[in-house]
């Protein structure tokens, strides 16, 4: 890949992120994602959070599936303490910087960076890559198009993406080294926290996901308190109790991953977790987890099926969050056009 360019860190810090609206919320992106996204919020960063609703057709979308998804994303958001007037909340499509930067970019990386992203590999393994979306190949050139339309210096996401933020890195580098300007940041990806990764709750080897097929294996943010109870009554686990030290978890997936659950919803250290709960058998430490899940997920469920009832409220709050989105990226995405060389005579 390019040459890496020295840049100071001359870029004023700045949060971008992104969810993708192709299924309910899960328990993996309110603690890998939502949760740190109003951390971030309320510690006075300008912060700009987009419902990727571009990235989400690179599969196959039900139009008004998409459109009510899109819509109960923002709700989660919003309930999750995602205050629209702090936060910049919007849906990529409504603002088209996104787009056109997207296909610079689709200029500036190579093939080869594409083909050698794992999220491409996983999805195409075992099946005929011919049959995918051009898309799908070319979806981190679009990701890296969101982060840096607005200059983000930093993007917290779940550990899955963070080989997409090294390739915005790359872009982000050869650009400014193709055209010799320092006009883009180096994009720092934040992934911190003990559920950086979380699990299904059927298979502790496998990302929970909101395209596994088993609804039993995620919690999904619109689940009822029983259901969350129950599923986590049903969560897969192994015969033994906890251990007294976070090492005895290493060779314990589904253990390990109930166990960072429990701290990243406590806001803990999965070590205080193990402290507190040292031998204690699942029939003990299930309940305990579900009782604190529900304790924490309930409000924000009841919150997102409030705002649910009024869809033309969230459309207006969407629509208000994509024009102070268009406000910090048009001006970037226009000296992008004069770098590279494009005429833009109807804007002068
Ligand atoms: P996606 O649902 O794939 O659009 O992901 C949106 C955000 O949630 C990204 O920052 C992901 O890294 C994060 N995320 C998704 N699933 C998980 C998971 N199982 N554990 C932790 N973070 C996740
Ligand atoms: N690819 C991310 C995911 O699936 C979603 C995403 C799109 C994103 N654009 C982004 C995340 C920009 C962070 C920044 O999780």
């Amino acid at each position: 890949m390019s040459e890496p360019v020295q840049t100071p860190q001359t870029f004023p810090t700045r949060i971008f992120s992104g969810i993708q609206p192709s299924g309910g919320l899960t328990l993996g992106n309110y603690l890998g994602a939502l949760k740190r996204f109003v951390q971030k919020q309320d510690e006075g960063i300008e912060t700009v959070y987009c419902l990727v609703d571009m990235h989400a057709i690179t599969v196959w979308q039900d139009p008004a599936r998409l459109r009510q998804q899109t819509r109960e994303a923002a709700a989660g958001f919003i309930a999750a303490g995602i205050d629209p007037k702090r936060s910049i909340l919007f849906n990529q499509s409504q603002v088209t910087a996104h787009a056109e930067l997207a296909w610079i970019f689709n200029c500036v990386a190579r093939m080869g960076w594409m083909s050698r992203m794992t999220q491409w590999k996983d999805k195409t393994a075992g099946k005929n890559a011919e049959t995918e979306s051009l898309g799908l190949f070319a979806y981190p050139s679009l990701m890296a198009a969101d982060i840096l339309a607005y200059k983000a210096t930093h993007v917290p996401v779940g550990e899955d993406q963070k080989q997409h933020l090294e390739l915005c890195r790359d872009i982000a580098m050869k650009f400014n080294h193709d055209y010799k300007i320092n006009f883009f940041p180096i994009t720092e990806p934040v992934i911190e926290g003990a559920a950086t990764r979380v699990m299904s709750l059927r298979d502790g080897t496998k990302k929970m996901s909101k395209s596994d097929p088993s609804d039993q294996s995620r919690i999904n943010l619109t689940d009822d308190a029983d259901t969350i109870a129950k599923k986590f009554r049903k969560a897969k686990t192994d015969p033994e109790p906890l251990p007294d030290t976070i090492d005895g978890l290493k060779d314990r997936p589904d253990a390990r991953n109930l166990v960072n659950i429990y701290a990243a919803l406590a806001d803990m250290a999965p070590e205080a977790v193990i402290t507190q709960y040292a031998g204690a058998q699942f029939g003990t430490f299930k309940p305990a987890l579900a009782d604190l899940a529900v304790a924490k997920l309930s409000p924000i469920t009841t919150e997102m099926s409030r705002l649910m009832q009024d869809p033309a409220e969230i459309d207006r709050i969407l629509g208000e969050g994509a024009d102070r989105a268009d406000a910090i990226a048009r001006p970037i995405v226009d000296q992008v056009y004069d770098i590279v060389g494009m005429i833009r005579s109807r804007h002068v």
